[in-house]
Order: structure tokens, then sequence, then C-alpha cells
């Protein structure tokens, strides 16, 4: 049971119907070409298989990165072709652009075949839920179901238009993310300790609000920190920044302060270059870094104020890595966290986002860590107003 008037799948018989099955697969690619880390992918297993087994056929909609129009690079076929991995006695067919592919690709799918919509992003209307785009998208399917947890703070056509259109569901990922976040936040043992981190800025340092009344600390790192320390006045050369945003950073850092939530903020950073794997970074004060440097990672002082902080906390929430995780030399700041959480045995700890779940996802403790959830920006918001587009439009209320 969740507080949303939502159906969820293993509430109702759903059987031999064919199923238009919202999931998110938006996962990291090495060059475009191989999947960094799949867990979203395996996250959804459970509900595909699921509604398989119960002879429903399924053709699935997922968005990977941001493409404004079609984009070789950007094509779901590493996807398909890691499912088809997952999915033993099925073929798994990627459908290149179901607004022309011929009618029988649908009508005559067979019960032991998945269909694959390409990259719905490839299609501009789906950014602007477009009542029409959306009625073709409903046309291929009995029923809807939503199990993309992390993009239901969108108001993307195939996340909220589809579900007015057909009988709508929930899945189980959803179901999961729902109960476990809710719980986390509805009455949290204190101290609560947030980490914030990332690159996608104006996507969480609007959304933090709530965290900063739910927090006893608010500890910050990665792309978003950048804001925050030129906020405070401090030079950060070339680093990742939205400079619209600084202003934003500074009613949180005032917000704070009426709160009481302490707001912790890198003392040392590691400056280095963006592209270089090889050479590792140098280690410079807050109030060092010269105009050409790159902040990339949180600096070892940092580490260890953080780390003590994280130690005595009895509830964790963290967002976004607190460096460039993706080259190694940048990356142990958002190792020290990951370990720092798993170490503390007293805490219920939820870790979510795309790039968080890269940075961890081939750890090992996971099993420690109280809820993965695969939603970054979406957990945020979800925190922050208590429910989602993509949650309102299955709410059958
Ligand atoms: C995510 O990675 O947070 C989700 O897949 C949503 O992607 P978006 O921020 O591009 O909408």
């Amino acid at each position: 049971m969740t507080d949303f008037n939502i159906h969820f799948i293993d509430e109702h018989d759903i059987l031999h119907k064919r199923v238009l099955l919202r999931v998110d697969f938006n996962v990291s690619l090495h060059d475009n070409l191989t999947i960094a880390d799949d867990a979203r992918i395996q996250q959804g297993l459970p509900t595909i298989k699921y509604l398989l087994e119960k002879g429903n056929k399924l053709i699935l909609v997922s968005h990977l990165d941001r493409p404004e129009k079609r984009d070789p690079k950007l094509s779901l076929k590493p996807v398909v072709a890691r499912l088809q991995e997952y999915l033993d006695g099925f073929t798994v067919k990627l459908v290149d652009d179901f607004l022309i592919e011929p009618k029988e690709t649908f009508s005559a799918q067979k019960e032991n075949e998945i269909l694959v919509l390409e990259n719905i992003r490839f299609y501009a209307e789906e950014k602007k839920n477009d009542p029409e785009f959306a009625k073709k998208l409903a046309e291929l399917a009995d029923v809807y179901v939503n199990d993309a947890f992390g993009v239901c703070h969108r108001t993307d056509t195939s996340v909220v238009g589809v579900a007015a259109l057909i009988p709508s569901y929930g899945g189980l990922l959803l179901k999961k993310e729902i109960e476990m976040i809710s719980s986390v936040i509805a009455k949290p043992q204190k101290p609560l300790v947030a980490i914030i981190g990332g690159a996608k800025i104006s996507g969480k340092i609007k959304f933090i609000g709530r965290l900063l009344e739910l927090a006893d600390y608010l500890l910050v790192g990665g792309g978003l920190a950048n804001n925050f320390i030129a906020a405070q006045g401090f030079e950060i050369g070339k680093s990742l920044v939205e400079y619209e945003e600084i202003e934003n950073a500074r009613r949180i850092l005032y917000m704070a302060a009426q709160k009481n939530t302490a707001v912790v903020l890198p003392s040392d950073v590691v400056i280095g270059e963006p592209d270089n794997s090889k050479e590792g970074g140098e280690i410079k004060k807050v109030d060092e870094v010269p105009q050409d440097g790159y902040i990339l990672d949180i600096g070892p002082e940092t580490q260890a104020r953080f780390g003590a902080i994280i130690a005595k906390a009895k509830t964790i929430i963290w967002n976004g890595p607190v460096g460039l995780f993706e080259n190694p030399a940048f990356g142990r700041g958002t190792d020290f966290i990951y370990y720092a959480i798993t170490q503390n045995k007293d805490a219920v700890s939820v870790i979510g986002g795309g790039e968080t779940l890269a940075a961890v996802s081939k750890k090992e403790y996971l099993e420690k860590i109280t809820h993965i959830s695969t939603g970054g920006g979406a957990m945020l918001e979800f925190i922050e107003q208590g429910t989602l587009p993509g949650f309102e439009a299955l709410n059958n209320g």
C-alpha cells in the first residue's frame, strides 16, 4: 500500500494483454557504445518478468540521455542487447521508428517477443506531453504500466500523457521506490545527514528545501558544490558551474541558517585535467584554486570532515557523486563517501541517482545500504514535493 491511489500490477490481474511499459533505462554508456552500469536494467527486470509470466506482450519505452532529435550515438541498441542477455527464451527487438513501422510488427507480436521502441526522446513530442503523440503510443497497447521511477519527475508524454488514455498501473519497482523513500522520510531517525553532489546542478538545487528541513547536516560535493564555493566568493577556475544557480546556492545557505541545518562545504578540493586519467590531481585549499583550475573531487580534509559526520548519522540520504568518479583519479571522494555510509551500521541509508548507481553498483557491501534508488532528480523532487507528476498521472482517486 502506498499513500497514492495507484493500482499496482501485483494487485490486479493483468493477463494476456498488450502492455506499454515505461521503464527508465537511462544507463551510463562508455563511448556511446557499451553500458558502463546496467543497474537500472536489472532493477526493471522483476516487473518485466512478472508481466511476461502472465502471458502479456510487452512494448518497452525508455529514454536515453537528452537528445533533441534522432542521434545514432544514443540508440537503445546496447540496452536491447543487454536486456536480451537477461531474458532467456525471449527475443528482444528494437523498433527503429514506431510511427512508420508496419502495423504487423505489433499485431503479430508473439508472446515470447519483447518490442523496445527506439529512444523516445528522438521524438520532439516526448518532452511536450503532446496529446497526439500520447494517442499514438496508447494505440499500441491495451494497458500502460509505469515502472520508470527515475523519470517520474518529468511531465513527458510517455510518463504522463499516455496514462490518461488507457488503463494504467504502477510497476513493482515504482511501488518499492515509493514505499521505501516514503518510509525513510516519514519519521527519520536523527541526526539525518544528506549528501548531495553530481553534475545536474539546476535539477537539484531547486529541490533541496524539504531536505534542508529534514536534515541536520547537508554535505555538498561534486559539481553542485562549485556553485556554493562560488557563492562564498571563492575562485572556482574553469570548474563545472551554472552561474544562474549561484543565487540559488546563496538562498539555500540563508535558508539553512534559519533552519539550523549545517551546510558543510568542501574545505579542500582536488584540481586536475578532466580528460587526463593517468595523472592524479593536486590538492588545494578551497581558497587557493587557480583561475585555470578544474575542481574535480573533494580533498582529504573534506573527506575526513564528511566522514566524521556520516559516522554519527542515524539516517543518511545520498544523491550524486562528489567528484568526476568516471576517472579513477578523481573518484576517491565518492568511494570514501560510499564506504563511510556502509560502515555506519546504525543508520538507515537511501542512496540514489543514475550517476551514483554507476559509481557504486559494482562495489562490495551493497547489502549494507537500506535502499538503492534508481531515481536521482526524481528522488529529490519526491522528497521535496511529496508526489511526482508520474504518480499523479496514475492516480485513480
Ligand atoms: C535520470 O537519469 O535522472 C532520469 O533518467 C531522468 O533523466 P533526465 O534528467 O534527462 O530527465
